[in-house]
């Protein structure tokens, strides 16, 4: 996704799997860059229908069709062919089947992708492979095809059990089938992550408390919770839902973090919420400011090589990207970060995990000097919002709580 809003192990471990690439930076000085982790996201831009509060580039396909599977995979081969000079004898550490609706796609086509994907670049033994599914397109025997693709992690956007937060989110799944699909998910698969949505029309905190007892006594080894936000140039946006008010709101986040905690899941990102062990390693890789191929319709992708750290976009409407793939341009949009943006974009990450980082860390997936970091850090620090722990500096209550504020003390300088 998803991702940027919402990536593991150890630095040691980080470090050891990355190469070294000798350049130059901006003045001409000689410096070693480390390559870090590569993962690859791949995107599936269909859903049966669009959900009104939903701003990810999914297209509505109604009921009784379905995608091209044949077109749309291989269009993602051709464009996986054309990146492969951007990631020469790299390995891949994660890969995340994102939407959209993934699982919409047959156990076949999945299969497919994954087998075109190993058919070319090296898989780091225990590979994590996510896939998004929605209870709606849920069938168990798609599920065990999945996993026999070798997808080793379901991620359910299960959202609410309760009927009426599902009709008010204008979802295509009823409570019933969220938990015939979450049930039939951690039958199959050891690595499950189930999402849940707080805030929701006509929530109470004893409405919260319905889901997260359904929630916890399902006990899936992670489970994400969002907010619900209205997203600009979404129906929720345009014809706004009576909301809970301020304080509901507060009482309902407070208690879900509380009795989360309480039932043993480390929260080790805003919204990510896990049993020891059990983080994405995914996603921790885009936190961690690690490396991505991004693949599919409207996909991002990040690519530390020679010149720099290259931020690529695709073209997100299906078809023009299905046409622009198979004439190996599937990227409309292809940037290199440099020293003014990559303190910004390295913090929108970081800051988001509980664990916070390092200098070193910032140094290697970087290739820029901590010193950029530092007039941000001292007045983030003089309000209160970020911390230091011998080396590791990481984001107090406070500055979790208004992250947009500490996030925006990064911001690059306005250019004269
Ligand atoms: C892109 S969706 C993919 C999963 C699948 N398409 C589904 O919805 O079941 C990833 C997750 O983002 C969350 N999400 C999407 N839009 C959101 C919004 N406006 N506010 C809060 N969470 C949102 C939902 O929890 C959703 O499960
Ligand atoms: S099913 Fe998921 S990706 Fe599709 S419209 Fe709904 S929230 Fe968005």
């Amino acid at each position: 996704v998803s991702e940027v809003k919402r990536v593991h192990g150890p630095a040691t471990r980080r470090q050891a799997t990355a190469a070294a690439v000798p350049g130059l930076d901006g003045h001409g000085r000689g410096w070693t860059r480390v390559q870090p982790p590569l993962s690859v996201y791949i995107h599936f831009p269909w859903c049966i229908r669009k959900c009104p509060y939903c701003d990810f580039n999914s297209h509505a396909l109604g009921t009784g069709s379905g995608p091209d599977e044949a077109a749309y995979v291989a269009a993602l081969r051709a464009e996986l062919e054309s990146m492969l000079p951007q990631v020469w004898g790299r390995r891949v550490e994660t890969v995340f089947m994102g939407g959209g609706t993934p699982s919409l796609f047959s156990g076949e086509a999945i299969a497919q992708v994954l087998s075109d994907l190993r058919a070319r670049l090296p898989m780091a033994p225990g590979c994590e492979v996510t896939l998004e599914a929605n209870p709606g397109t849920f069938e168990a025997a798609r599920f065990a095809a999945f996993r026999a693709a070798g997808v080793t992690r379901l991620s359910l956007g299960v959202q609410s059990f309760d009927d009426a937060r599902l009709h008010a989110l204008g979802r295509v799944h009823d409570g019933a089938q969220a938990r015939a699909a979450a049930r039939c998910a951690l039958q199959t698969f050891d690595a499950v992550n189930l999402d849940l949505m707080i805030g929701l029309p006509g929530q109470d905190s004893a409405g919260l408390d319905r889901d997260l007892d359904e929630a916890l006594a399902l006990a899936p080894p992670h489970l994400s919770v969002y907010q619900l936000t209205l997203e600009p140039n979404t129906v929720f946006h345009k014809y706004p839902p009576v909301l809970p008010d301020e304080d509901t709101l507060e009482d309902i986040s407070g208690r879900a973090l509380q009795r989360l905690a309480q039932a043993g899941y480390g929260q080790y990102e805003v919204s990510a919420h896990a049993r020891p062990g059990q983080a994405c390693r995914h996603n921790l890789n885009y936190w961690t400011f690690g490396d991505y191929l991004g693949l599919g319709a409207g996909a991002h992708g990040k690519i530390t090589g020679p010149d720099g750290i290259v931020r690529t976009a695709n073209h997100r409407q299906p078809e023009a990207y299905m046409q622009a793939a198979r004439e190996g341009r599937a990227a409309c949009e292809t940037r290199v970060v440099g020293e003014g943006e990559a303190g910004f974009e390295f913090m929108l990450n970081a800051l988001r995990l509980r664990e916070g980082f390092s200098p070193e860390l910032f140094e290697a997936h970087t290739g820029f000097p901590f010193a950029l970091l530092e007039p941000g850090l001292a007045r983030a620090g003089s309000r209160g919002l970020i911390e230091r722990h011998g080396p590791v500096w990481r984001p107090t209550a406070l500055g979790w709580r208004f992250l947009n504020d500490l996030q925006s003390e990064f911001l690059p300088p306005n250019p004269a």
